[in-house]
Formats: structure tokens, sequence, C-alpha cells
């Protein structure tokens, strides 16, 4: 763990170096939904493979940069592509950027993935604000010594995705006119996608979408007290559902689909957070 917050400092002053300054709101953009980012006014782009001691994104979909600058009248840096726990990284690794958020002064995240839909009144374009998850990784980022100067060694997680956040993408989306479905999200390692009895079972758990990220950068933007948004992109029904078989191709095309709606929501609570 000291050896990944020596790695959070290297890279946050870096980063700050190239000119980023009283950053408000991080944004971490999913699959196919990393083109909010275009929308930054005067962005500066910073691409991983300078920053020292960062990982590098490998998933097609994933452009691997940050980008800073106003949005909506927010000071945001998006995350342009995430790091994944199936890519081979530790949990440790894939949430230094949610540190990276907290070392530049951020004090909220907006955190978004394209998952599959568990709930059956789900339909695939749908989307869903997270109010809960459940860790089904069998890991977690925050194992290991903990430092009680960054979070206590036992994080409450009675609130992670923020209540007030809650409240506040409800009342946008019903003033927007967007349907938005509510939900839990449940993490799994990846890369398989579920098998149709894991999808079975997700859903006895209390499961209303699945999906390969979130959960472990939630675990440590609650850590070191970042209030958390969280939206998901139902992009495809997950696994025997419906009797059809599940691709990656679906997952870009549908959350370019619902992008719109998507990006309406975002800005608007990028605004009022
Ligand atoms: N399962 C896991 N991750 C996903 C899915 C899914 O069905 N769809 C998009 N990401």
């Amino acid at each position: 763990m000291q050896e990944i917050l020596k790695r959070v400092e290297n890279a946050a002053d870096f980063i700050k170096d190239q000119g980023v300054e009283d950053l408000e709101v991080g944004l971490i953009l999913g699959s196919g939904l990393g083109k909010v980012a275009e929308m930054i006014e005067n962005p500066l782009i910073i691409s991983y493979t300078d920053i020292p001691d960062f990982p590098i994104s490998t998933v097609a979909g994933h452009a691997g940069q940050f980008v800073y600058g106003t949005l909506n009248g927010k000071k945001v840096l998006a995350q342009q592509g995430r790091f994944h726990y199936y890519e081979g990284y530790s949990m440790q690794e894939i949430t230094i950027p949610v540190r990276i958020l907290k070392a530049l002064g951020a004090h909220s995240v907006i955190i978004t993935n394209a998952a599959g839909g568990v709930n059956k009144a789900f339909t695939p374009g749908d989307l869903m604000m997270i109010t809960d998850q459940i860790n089904y990784t069998g890991d977690n980022p925050l194992i290991g010594r903990n430092d009680d100067e960054v979070g206590p060694r036992f994080p409450d997680m009675s609130y992670a995705y923020d209540v007030d956040y809650q409240v506040l993408m409800r009342n946008i989306a019903k003033d927007l006119g967007i349907k938005i479905q509510e939900g839990v999200y449940m993490g799994y390692s990846g890369p398989t996608y579920e098998t149709p009895a894991e999808i079975r079972m997700s859903r006895i758990l209390g499961a209303d979408a699945v999906g390969m990220s979130t959960v472990p950068e939630v675990i440590v933007a609650q850590h070191v007290g970042l209030r958390v948004a969280g939206i998901s992109c139902i992009t495809n029904m997950a696994a025997g559902v419906l009797d059809q078989p599940l691709n990656h191709q679906e997952v870009i095309e549908v959350s370019a689909r619902v992008y719109d709606h998507f990006k309406q929501l975002v800005l608007e609570i990028l605004k009022q957070m």
C-alpha cells in the first residue's frame, strides 16, 4: 500500500505540473461512454503513457488518457479509459486514478459503466442510477496495511453512493424527461461474461445489473472521502435472460445509442454538484 501511495503522489505531482488546478469533480467513463470528455472546454489532454508509474489500458474502446478542463461550469478531470482487474492489474493499481482525484482536490466523482441487465424489468439502452453495490470479485483494493491518514481501516459502506446525489439524479432525470432505472450493481472480476446460472444467482442475491468494473473504484472513493454518483448503461440483458449470446460489439453499440441521454444527465448532475 505504501508503494501505491508513493505512485499516486508521483503521478498526481506530474498531472499538477501539467496545469491541473482547482479540480472539483472526477469523471470515470465506461465502455462506449468516453465521448463525454470531448465536450470539455479548453481541454488539457494527458496521455496515460506519459504519467510516471501509471498503468496502461488494454481494452478496445478505451482511449487511455485524462482530459482536464471545464464542463458545464465545473473543473473536471475525465478518465477516458479505465483499468480493469481482468487485465491483470491489482485492485490497488486500478484504483490509483481515484486516489489521484483526491490528491488533486476533487470532492466528488461520477463513476459510469456498461453493465448487463439482471432485473427483468430492464431493457438494453436503459440508464440505471446505482444505489448500492455487491463486491463479488473476491478481492478488495484496501487489503494490506492501512494508512490512517488516508482513510479508516474499516470503512463504512452504508452510503457508498452518495444519498444526496441520488435525490439529485432522480430529480434531474425527471426534469429532463429521461427514464432512469435504479438498482444494485454487482461486480464480477471478468473477463468472461457470466453464465446463466451465475446471473440467476445474482438476481437472488439482490443484483439488478452486473459488470466488471466500478466496485473497486467506489470502495476507494469511500475510503478517501470522495462523494460518488454512479450510472450504469444497461447495454444488454445479462446471460440467459434472453435466449441469445453476448458480445462486446453489442455493448459498444448500445452505449453509443444511449449516449445522448447519458450526456444530458451527466452535464446536469455536474452543474448541480
Ligand atoms: N456482464 C458483465 N459485464 C458487462 C455486461 C454483462 O452482461 N455487459 C456490459 N458489461
